[in-house]
C-alpha cells in the first residue's frame, strides 16, 4: 500500500532549530528556527576555506563551488515530504525504507543561482528550473523583477530557491514575493544559499517566517558596501570569471 504520510512537508528538517558547529547552539544570536547551517564538518570547512581563499584560482573556485553546492542541495532535499515505502531486496527479505512524495523543482536567482542548477540537476533527474531576475532599480535604490519565467504549474510544487550570497536579503526577499504571486504556499519554498550574512537571514525570516533557509555558513557582518565579511568576494564573477 502507500504507507502512511509520515510527516508534512517542512517538518521534516533534520533539526528542528538552527544549527551551527555546536549543535545545540544558533548560528547567532535572534538567529530564526528556519536557519539551517551545515553541520561544520573538517571536510566543509576545507572546502569553505579554498572558496574564501582569494588566491584560489577561477578552476579550483568552481570544482570546490560545486561540491559544496551539491552538499547543499543533498541537504535541502531533507526538506522535501516523504512517506514509508517498503521494498524487497534481493536477499527476500523486507526493508522499511520511505519515498519522497511531492513535487518540486528549481528556481534560481540570476546571475550567481545559475551556478547551483547542475548540482539540483545532478540530484532530481528532469527537475524544471525557472529563473528570476532581479537588480536594483538605480532611482529607488530597491531591488526590482526583471526577468521571471516559471514552470506553469509552480503552484503546485515544492520550490528549491538558489541563490549563493545572502547579504541584505534584498533579492531573495523579491524572489520569494514573485513565487508567492504565482500561488507557492511560502512554507513550501526551501532557501538553498551558501554564505549568509546576520542582517540577510534576519530580515528574510522577519518577511518570510515559514520559509527554510539552507546555508553552508553564516558570517559576521555587511561591509558598507553590501559584501559579506569575511564573505568570499562577488560569487558571480568569480564562478563565471567575470567582473
Ligand atoms: N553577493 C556576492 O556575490 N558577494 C557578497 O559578498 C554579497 C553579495
Amino acid at each position: 500500500g502507500a504507507g502512511s504520510l509520515l510527516t508534512t512537508h517542512l517538518q521534516s528538517g533534520p533539526e528542528s532549530s538552527a544549527r551551527s558547529a555546536s549543535p545545540s547552539e544558533p548560528a547567532f544570536p535572534d538567529a530564526p528556527s528556519t536557519l539551517h547551517v551545515m553541520k561544520s564538518t573538517m571536510q566543509l570547512r576545507g572546502l569553505m576555506t579554498i572558496i574564501r581563499d582569494r588566491s584560489t584560482s577561477r578552476a579550483d573556485f568552481v570544482f570546490y563551488a560545486d561540491r559544496v553546492i551539491r552538499l547543499l542541495i543533498e541537504e535541502g532535499l531533507n526538506f522535501l515530504p516523504f512517506r514509508e515505502h517498503t521494498v524487497i531486496t534481493p536477499t527476500d527479505s523486507s526493508y522499511e525504507g520511505l519515498a519522497f512524495t511531492g513535487r518540486v523543482c528549481g528556481v534560481s536567482i540570476m546571475r550567481a543561482g545559475e551556478a547551483m542548477e547542475k548540482a539540483l540537476r545532478e540530484c532530481c533527474r528532469s527537475i524544471r528550473v525557472g529563473k528570476i531576475l532581479i537588480q536594483r532599480d538605480e532611482s529607488t535604490a530597491q531591488p526590482k523583477l526583471f526577468y521571471a519565467k516559471l514552470p506553469p504549474d509552480i503552484a503546485d510544487r515544492h520550490v528549491l530557491l538558489l541563490d549563493p550570497m545572502l547579504a541584505t536579503g534584498g533579492s531573495a526577499i523579491k524572489a520569494v514575493e514573485v513565487l508567492i504571486e504565482q500561488g507557492v504556499p511560502e512554507d513550501r519554498i526551501i532557501f538553498i544559499n551558501l554564505v549568509a550574512a546576520p542582517e540577510g537571514v534576519l530580515a528574510f525570516s522577519k518577511r518570510f517566517p515559514h520559509t527554510h533557509i539552507i546555508t553552508a555558513e553564516v558570517d559576521d557582518s555587511l561591509s558598507t558596501s553590501k559584501h559579506i565579511m569575511p564573505g568570499l568576494g562577488d560569487f558571480g564573477c568569480r564562478y563565471f570569471g567575470t567582473d
